[in-house]
């Protein structure tokens, strides 16, 4: 059974199945609602239901809290409906992005490769072309496995910039006894393997009609989607404005792409790479032979502090586990950086 989903307040309608979610089908047909986590935990997704029927799905009840339900309130990555329904989104802040819709994809993996302590980079191969910004994220399907393990989603950023290719780039970190990860990316997927995911999705992307000077933070494999948008940027993005990449990791063989990036940062004077390591000294790092010059020591929120006395007249982009990426905004702000400034996307450790 089908029905229809009307999307105030600009009045769009989208043909939605019954199992299907609203989002899902609003995505699929080009109609941007906003979305983050797609599991029904981060809330960005929440609207108001003017009418209709829905089965609100399996929206936690931190999400969609009661009284928030009897508003007739929903969460559209959860909810499937009923009936004709019509629901009334706020749009605005995400208009300046440019609307790709959701579709499905098959790809082969032709590399899988360490990149770091529990860190593997993976590139995909699609069947066809994708069109996406840089920033945004694919889901996987993650195939069932012999233990009696379903089929289950998992989302990763995508780490190379759109328009490139076919070719799509992930850095994966391993979480012990995740079903994506330590049951399949770490242990079953091999180079060759086909793959099924869909997207692209997602709302933390770079603004390239901006020129103010980017501060980035990536704790962990959350550089992945600002490795997408630099490299856009500094590529074909015309991006005029000032880049500044921090990326924290406890020790050297945390951290990833430092060649890469350090490459980049000699080729464009707009852009600056701050590797940070929080348990390593310039000492250790001069004993093994490398350079400290550049390197950040302690975590990542003290090195912006101390390069920085003020960041107003800035933008942020924060990615990575959630308590890093609270504790960067914390920084920022005490900067004098505006929150409508700052852009977040949080891991969370489910993978
Ligand atoms: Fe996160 Fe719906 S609750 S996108």
């Amino acid at each position: 059974t089908t029905h229809t989903i009307t999307v105030e307040p600009v009045g769009r309608e989208v043909e939605c199945e019954e199992d299907q979610t609203i989002l899902d089908a609003c995505l699929r047909a080009g109609v941007w609602l906003p979305h983050s986590c797609t599991h029904g935990t981060c809330a960005t997704c929440k609207v108001d239901k003017l009418d209709g029927e829905v089965d609100l799905g399996e929206a936690s009840s931190f999400a969609l809290m009661d009284f928030e339900r009897d508003e007739g309130k929903l969460l559209t990555c959860c909810a499937k409906p009923r009936g004709d329904v019509t629901i009334e989104a706020d749009l605005d802040v995400d208009e300046d992005m440019e609307v790709y819709p959701v579709d499905d994809y098959i790809g082969t993996v032709t590399l899988i490769e360490d990149i770091a302590t529990e860190t593997k980079r993976v590139v995909v191969e699609l069947d066809r072309e994708i069109g996406f910004n840089a920033g945004q994220y694919m889901k996987f399907v993650v195939p069932a496995d012999d233990a009696g393990g379903e089929e289950v989603d998992r989302t990763w950023s995508i780490a190379s910039p759109p328009g490139e290719s076919t070719a799509l780039e992930f850095h994966v970190r391993n979480v012990k006894g995740g079903r994506g990860t330590d049951g399949w990316v770490f242990s079953r997927l091999a180079e060759g393997d086909q793959v099924r995911m869909s997207g692209p999705y997602g709302r933390f992307v770079l603004k390239t009609g901006d020129d103010r000077h980017a501060i980035m933070v990536g704790g962990g494999t959350g550089v992945a989607p600002l490795k997408s948008m630099i490299k856009h940027a500094l590529g074909d993005g015309e991006y005029e404005g000032e880049i500044t990449l921090y990326a924290g990791g406890r020790g050297r063989e945390w951290l990833y792409d430092v060649a890469e990036f350090r490459e980049l940062e000699a080729e464009h004077d707009n852009f600056t790479f701050r590797p940070c390591l929080s348990e390593e000294t310039a000492e250790q790092v001069s004993a093994a032979g490398e350079d400290a010059q550049g390197y950040g020591f302690g975590m990542v929120t003290d090195v912006i502090a101390a390069d920085h006395e003020r960041l107003s007249g800035c933008t942020g982009y924060l990615c990575g586990p959630p308590a890093m990426v609270d504790a960067a905004l914390k920084t920022l702000m005490s900067l004098r950086l505006f929150p409508r400034d700052i852009y977040r996307e949080d891991f969370f450790n489910e993978a």
